[in-house]
């Protein structure tokens, strides 16, 4: 059974994107069946991807009745992953997917789209509003972005929050996957501060032990729109996303490890 993912934060700019794609790549070149869903309007994946090379379709046509589901996933060339982006050209197609996502045919759709995959990502837009709910409402996980200043820490109190009000009201699975610390400048003396009270003062669970730091290499793997790792120098930059590829599966494995006592006493065999 594949697991969704919600990539969302509270403020724009501060990686949802970029973690989308390179977690996701990751996770495709490690072998898993990979989906990533651009639900955010103004959204930057096809850019970031460079899928606008291949198609302009995505989820605002097969919302609006435009585009079948097989025209709207696209598999990369080396078939690590495929992509549906957002399918904004118009105005009016800002204003499908946020219909879509107030009547539940967001929902639907992405319940319809993301079968058969071992991971879903959304790539959600920034703060609280209709289409982050509708993620929420189909997700397994949520993956909360978050830089280290003060003032957006304060944030995870409402999307944790929020993600309870979902929990509650429409879908009981779903689970804070964790807080992901990005842009980290670690010679920054404030946001090292704030980054050693978070690993005394938070749960382990919480937070990703993996922090993303600032690099402007990315910046640059933007431009080509291509994952961190396909460019020749950047390895170094891209080895943040395997550690939390690891981390995550590290994580899906302790879930699972039920410590029934049966397990225990009875041994392997
Ligand atoms: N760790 C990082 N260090 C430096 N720059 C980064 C890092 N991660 C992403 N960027 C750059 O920051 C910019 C914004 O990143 P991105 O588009 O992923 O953010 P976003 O949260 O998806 O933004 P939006 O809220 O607008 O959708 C991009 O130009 C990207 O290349
Ligand atoms: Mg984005």
């Amino acid at each position: 059974m594949g697991r969704i993912l919600t990539v969302s934060s509270q403020k724009g700019g501060v990686g949802k994107t970029t973690t989308a794609l390179n977690l996701a790549y990751t996770l495709g070149r490690l072998g898993n069946r990979v989906l990533v869903v651009d639900t955010d309007p103004q959204g930057g994946m096809a850019l970031a991807s460079n899928l606008r090379k291949k198609t302009t379709l995505g989820l605002a046509q097969y919302l609006q009745g435009e585009a079948q589901a097989e025209e709207i996933i696209s598999p990369t060339k080396d078939g690590a992953l495929s992509i549906i982006g957002a399918g904004v050209n118009e105005a009016s197609d800002i204003l499908a997917i946020e219909d879509a996502s107030r009547d539940g045919r967001l929902e639907e759709a992405l319940r319809a789209l993301t079968a058969g995959f071992d991971y879903v990502f959304l790539d959600a837009p920034a703060g609280i509003g209709s289409t982050v709910i509708a993620d929420f409402g189909v997700s397994d996980g949520v993956i909360l972005m978050l830089q280290c200043r003060s003032l957006l820490l304060k944030s995870l109190p409402i999307f944790l929050k929020l993600m309870r009000q979902v929990r509650s009201d429409r879908n009981p699975r779903l689970q804070l996957e964790g807080a992901l610390v990005t842009m980290w400048k670690g010679d920054d003396p404030l946001e090292r501060e704030i980054l050693e009270d978070l690993t005394r003062s938070v749960p382990e669970a919480l937070f990703f032990r993996t922090v993303i730091p600032y690099d402007d290499h990315f910046e640059q793997a933007s431009i080509r729109a291509v994952p961190m790792i396909l460019l020749p120098d950047g390895r170094d930059t891209a080895r943040p996303y395997l550690e939390l590829a690891m981390e995550m599966k590290e994580r899906e494995l302790l879930r699972g490890m039920g410590g029934s006592k049966d397990e225990h006493t009875e041994g392997l065999f």
